[in-house]
């Protein structure tokens, strides 16, 4: 394949802006002298105390541990609000665009610092207190980041779950982490629908291991009539109502928790990744600062739901620390109609534009012409997280939504890395279209072999990170010894990051995919256990096994395999019935886009499914299938091929 490189735009970098050589000199250094280089970045953090000790770290199993800034001390909430109060306390720290074109809030740095008080002290006279965990059950609106920045000021550990994920599936993230509070609106709104937020907690706080909840609040978004059970039900209105906007924010370590996000991992269920007060917050900040070349009057867009990670650093965390505005959607990118982003980027004058590759082929099959009927002209930079992107999507977001003068940074990183690892900067970087290019600052990445072995130069393996950068999780909640086992033990000495990837001739890094059983839907990450054990819970069935397959907007489907238990008959209402049960299981994010019966399942003589021949029929690869003979009963494989549903 051609790779066409696209150079800095003319025009678009200035002195302050990083510069090629400035990145080259930065970079070494932040790897020679890490501690003197975080001790300086560093600086851009309001500490109570600043830290004397920069970096303690070790990946080795016999002393395992990763501490950044250890006895500094800070408050999350006094960075992202108090400190930009006498110089920006009248910029719009939140520019909140409701799902109706029609409504659209601006909150101040003075406001939002108000709002974040009266909820803290709101909590705290609930009994709240520093560690205890929140869940945050919430559609896009203002209310989130007052939540997230509430819950830091008092030193509450929040963990938000996505609104469109199932009372199951919410319920088992409230029992894992041992919730007090549930902050939820009565409905979202997205796309001119509601979504039924308030009756999936009540669903949710049914279920076992949920009784370590008091109160539930519940913020009005929608007005619609919701059932309240007193004393455990509160509006979030009358809460908050004659709350002082003044709380004296918690002292916190460093090394403390700030907060928990559920991800899928290629067994069990969810992991909650814990992030760090003090690392996570440097990073976030200075990550958003370079990579998006940040300038004081930027508009910040990034599409993101609070729910993703994506959303926690850049929706919220690194935008509000760095002062900027950050714009906050409610909505969805087809609503009311597929020209949505760039009416927005109009309305508001966005400059940094961020969203997700399986947006922008959405987006793409609707043409040109959806796109040109706005001006854009305001926006300078563009950039794309959670998937690799094809090269034929990434030029059409170059010459038609950024009409061939802005940037595109291909930011790569995962939930786990609390920000960004591998991305253009944007004055520094010849961009090839479907690389996410070089290393941040402090990072190491390197390749290895299934054995583990080193890969130098040019190659393609696995992407593993041999060093720590200050936003890496410090742990999964609750179980320590599996934040060990899932990232450390695969490739000892390194943090593995369950990617393949390509490195070519000129250090530039190519992300091919998970090499893991993770599927990522729409960048999205589903277990494919998940959906496994969500398709066995059905009285009819007796075995599932689900792969990811390729598909045109998502990036990955999810292909299931399903064998019935004896008696059962395969017909299409069933097809649907076990699609419906994964969806009010799971979430509708995670419905099989084909299910096929499987009358057998290939699998070892000792028992083992053979995924990667199921992955390859799923691809539509049935010359690939590899080494057969292995299997107890290969003719299970002819059957699946006869039976394939893409083709
Ligand atoms: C996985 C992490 C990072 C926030 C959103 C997803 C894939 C992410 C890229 C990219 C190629 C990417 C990887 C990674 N991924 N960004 N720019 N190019 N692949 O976070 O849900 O934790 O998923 O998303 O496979 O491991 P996540």
């Amino acid at each position: 394949m051609t790779v066409t490189i696209h150079p800095v735009p003319s025009g678009f970098a200035d002195a302050q802006s990083i510069s090629a050589e400035r990145y080259r000199a930065d970079y070494q250094r932040s790897i020679e002298q890490p501690e003197a280089f975080w001790a300086d970045v560093a600086k851009r953090i309001d500490w109570f105390k600043f830290p004397s000790k920069i970096k303690d770290v070790s990946f080795q199993l016999d002393d395992f541990h990763i501490r950044w800034f250890e006895d500094g001390e800070l408050n999350v909430s006094v960075n992202c609000l108090d400190r930009h109060l006498e110089t920006r306390g009248d910029k719009t720290a939140i520019l909140w665009e409701g799902d109706d074109p029609q409504q659209s809030e601006q909150i101040s740095y003075r406001d939002l610092h108000a709002r974040v008080c009266r909820l803290a002290n709101a909590m705290r006279n609930l009994g709240v207190q520093k560690g205890d965990r929140v869940s945050i059950y919430l559609p896009m609106i203002p209310e989130a980041a007052v939540a997230m920045l509430a819950c830091t000021r008092i030193g509450a550990i929040h963990s938000i779950v996505f609104g469109g994920f199932s009372p199951d599936a919410l319920a088992g993230r409230i029992a894992d982490c041992g919730s007090k509070i549930i902050i939820t609106a009565d409905e979202g709104l997205r796309g001119g629908k509601a979504v039924p937020l308030k009756k999936n907690v009540d669903e949710a706080l049914t279920r076992p291991g949920t009784h370590c909840v008091e109160t539930v609040i519940v913020v009005r978004r929608t007005g619609n009539a919701v059932s309240l059970q007193m004393p455990r039900d509160r509006w979030y209105h009358t809460l908050v109502e004659g709350q002082p906007s003044q709380c004296e924010p918690e002292r916190m370590n460093a090394e403390d928790p700030l907060f928990i996000l559920y991800t899928s991992g290629s067994t069990g269920k969810p992991k909650g990744v814990l992030h760090s007060t003090g690392g996570y917050l440097t990073y976030a900040s200075y990550t958003h600062a370079c990579v998006f070349d940040l300038r004081e009057d930027d508009v910040f867009w990034c599409t993101a739901d609070v729910g993703w990670v994506t959303g926690h650093s850049y929706v919220v965390y690194g935008p509000l620390a760095n002062g900027a505005t950050s714009l906050m959607f409610e909505g969805v990118p087809s609503y009311p109609d597929m020209g949505r982003f760039w009416q927005v980027c109009d309305k508001h004058k966005v400059t940094l534009f961020y969203t997700a590759p399986t947006a922008i082929r959405a987006l793409m099959r609707e043409g040109d012409a959806p796109v040109k009927r706005h001006s854009r002209s305001s926006i300078r930079l563009l950039g794309t997280v959670g998937e690799p992107i094809n090269p034929e999507a990434w030029e059409w977001y170059y010459r038609v939504v950024g009409d061939s003068r802005c940037p595109i940074v291909d930011t790569w990183w995962q939930t786990e890395t609390g920000g960004i690892l591998i991305s253009p900067l944007p004055a520094a970087t010849d961009l090839k279209p479907g690389s996410a290019t070089k290393p941040f600052f402090g990072v190491q990445p390197a390749l290895v072999d299934a054995e583990g072995k080193r890969l130098e130069g040019a190659a393609d393996g696995n992407l593993v990170l041999l060093d720590s950068w200050p936003g890496q999780m410090r742990s999964v909640y609750g179980d320590h010894q599996r934040f060990i086992d899932t990232y450390f033990k695969t490739y000892p000495g390194t943090y593995f990051t369950g990617d393949g990837c390509r490195r070519d001739e000129d250090g530039y890094y190519w992300i091919t995919g998970r090499v893991d059983d993770v599927i990522n839907v729409s960048g999205h990450r589903i277990g494919t256990a998940e959906v496994e054990s969500a398709l066995v819970a059905h009285p009819k069935v007796a075995e599932a096994a689900v792969v990811g397959c390729p598909h045109d907007i998502k990036g990955q489907g999810i292909y299931a395999y399903v064998t019935l238990n004896v008696g059962e008959t395969p017909s299409e209402e069933l097809r649907k019935e076990l699609v419906a049960f994964v969806r009010k299981e799971i979430g509708p994010i995670a419905s099989p886009d084909h299910l096929q019966w499987a009358p057998g399942l290939p699998k070892t003589r000792s028992g083992k499914i053979m995924r990667r021949i199921l992955r390859k029929i799923a691809e539509n690869a049935p010359d690939q299938l590899g080494d057969t003979s292995t299997l107890a009963d290969p003719a299970v494989v002819d059957n699946l091929l006869n039976e394939r549903l893409i083709r």
